[in-house]
């Protein structure tokens, strides 16, 4: 069984949502998610240890969260190259901060991305059934990489 962090910020709850679909993915998927929402980590240590990353945030003013930047710091000195990472993130109808989070990931940090992409979803969309049905296959799909 394979341990995965699910990092998220969420102002009204919409992108907490999708981490929580997620981590249904995962369970499905026979491993072990480990839920934080960033404002709860505070050092590259509580960081260590996993098998996974998956990073997420919504997007407010076109961007990613002030919150989420800070956190990316943190994550750029815990050293993840090579470990499998994905993103995801709510919003209405631009989206630009769960590419944004998959590319640092990708191009930055240098993980190991899910061909998948990001899991970017529209706020309306997630707690439909096809909406919980994207959340869980993309975590699911996400351990195959494990
Ligand atoms: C002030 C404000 C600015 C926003 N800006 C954007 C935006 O630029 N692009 C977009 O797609 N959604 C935008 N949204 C919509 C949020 O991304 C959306 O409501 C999201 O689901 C919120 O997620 P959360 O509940 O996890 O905080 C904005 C919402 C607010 C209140």
């Amino acid at each position: 069984m394979k341990k995965i962090l699910i990092a998220y910020s969420s102002r009204t709850g919409n992108t907490e949502k999708i981490a929580d679909f997620l981590a249904e993915g995962i369970r499905f998927a026979g491993h072990e998610p480990d839920l934080k929402n960033i404002s709860s980590i505070d050092g590259k240590e509580t960081l260590a240890g996993y098998d996974g990353y998956i990073f997420g945030c919504p997007t407010y003013h076109k961007d990613m969260t002030g919150g989420m930047k800070k956190f990316l710091f943190l994550a750029e000195a815990a050293q993840l190259a090579g470990i499998a990472g994905a993103a995801f993130g709510s919003h209405t109808h631009s989206g630009e901060s769960a590419p944004m989070i998959f590319d640092t990931m990708e191009y930055v940090f240098k993980m190991n991305m899910t061909e998948l992409g990001p899991l970017n979803l529209t706020e309306s969309m997630i707690t439909t059934q096809e909406g919980l049905k994207a959340c869980q296959d993309y975590g699911k799909a996400f351990c195959e990489k494990l």
